[in-house]
């Protein structure tokens, strides 16, 4: 494993890993498709109440390769959610430009490049899990056979088969979560955007979905950018943590976590010696960029 917590690897002294990347210097119509992810120069500014203006992210870089494991992290508010939100064309950027490999935003949503679990689980309330889960499928006329027997797979994968005809008010907020992330999953994307989907789980069960969505990966090859509070979890999950700082919301470090292939990482990881060095590695770049000492520890950032 390699860290970078205060002096960023070469490749990523742009905080993105631009200088890997030739042909991604200048995002443009041939960006290269085997990036999954192209941020440059992005900014949001949020109009607020009279008048006032939030910078919620500025000067974004960001590389994430295809099939490329990459954990966002960063105290409450630093802007995590409005990157993922931008990647996802939920939002459009005041400044720069982000591709999905190599398309535009909107394009990659409309040939719907990703799958996505956000931090509400954004289910429909009228339609049971089975049929919340089915929706990609059936949206892209899947013939119901075959829709049955992925609802399935993906019910058994996240534990609920037992609830397929709940409804999502009749669910936990854990497994209201679980359910978005098999909806996620359903298409098997080659792009995964997920916003704390395992915030609202138990210990337990969080830790068994990580394995999963690590197993997940392993098998799909899907690259995927995570959003998380906890610095263990990060770790775990990853090859790369990039970290943010907030108002206004930059990038301000990374950490290459090379913990071996996700197919390899088994829960014996969680003991390793290199694990805990990625978490002290990411929790120093964290607390690198705490402004007053006065401020104490990273607020929103969960060590657990
Ligand atoms: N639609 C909006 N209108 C105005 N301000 C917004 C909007 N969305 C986000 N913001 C502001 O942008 C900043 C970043 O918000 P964001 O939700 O991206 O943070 P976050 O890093 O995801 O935080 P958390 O870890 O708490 O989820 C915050 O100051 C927030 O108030
Ligand atoms: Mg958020």
């Amino acid at each position: 494993m390699s860290t970078s917590p205060s002096t960023p690897a070469p490749e990523s002294t742009s905080a993105a890993g631009t200088a890997a990347s030739p042909a991604t210097a200048t995002p443009s119509a041939t960006a290269d498709a085997t990036e999954a992810v192209v941020a440059r120069g992005v900014e949001r500014i949020f109009a607020g109440a009279k008048g006032a203006e939030v910078t919620a992210l500025t000067g974004i870089e960001l590389t994430v390769r295809a099939g490329e494991f990459v954990s966002l992290i960063g105290p409450s508010g630093c802007g995590k959610s409005t990157l993922l939100r931008l990647i996802a064309d939920l939002d459009e950027p005041t400044a720069g430009v982000i591709r999905v490999f190599g398309k535009t935003a909107r394009q990659a949503r409309i040939d719907q490049a990703y799958g996505i679990a956000f931090q509400q689980a954004g289910l429909l309330p009228w339609r049971s899990v089975a049929a919340n889960v089915e929706l990609p499928l059936q949206l892209h006329g899947i013939g119901s056979a075959q829709r049955r027997t992925r609802v399935a797979e993906l019910l058994e994968l996240v534990g609920l088969s037992d609830f397929a005809g709940h409804y999502p008010d009749q669910l936990s907020g854990g497994m209201q979560q679980r359910v978005a992330i098999a909806r996620s999953l359903a298409e098997q994307p080659r792009l995964l955007l997920m916003d704390e989907p395992f915030g609202a789980l138990d210990e337990m069960t969080r830790e068994r979905m990580q394995t999963e969505l690590l197993r997940i990966r392993a098998e799909t090859g899907a690259a995927v950018v995570f959003v998380t509070h906890s610095i263990p979890e990060a770790v775990y999950l990853s090859d790369r943590v990039v970290v943010m700082s907030p108002r206004p919301g930059r990038i301000t470090d990374e950490v290459d976590v090379r913990l071996g292939d996700a197919a390899d990482r088994g829960e014996d990881l969680r003991e390793d010696a290199a694990f805990f060095a990625g978490v002290t590695a990411v929790r120093e770049a964290l607390h690198g960029h705490e402004a007053a000492p006065a401020t104490g520890s990273a607020r929103g950032v969960d060590v657990r």
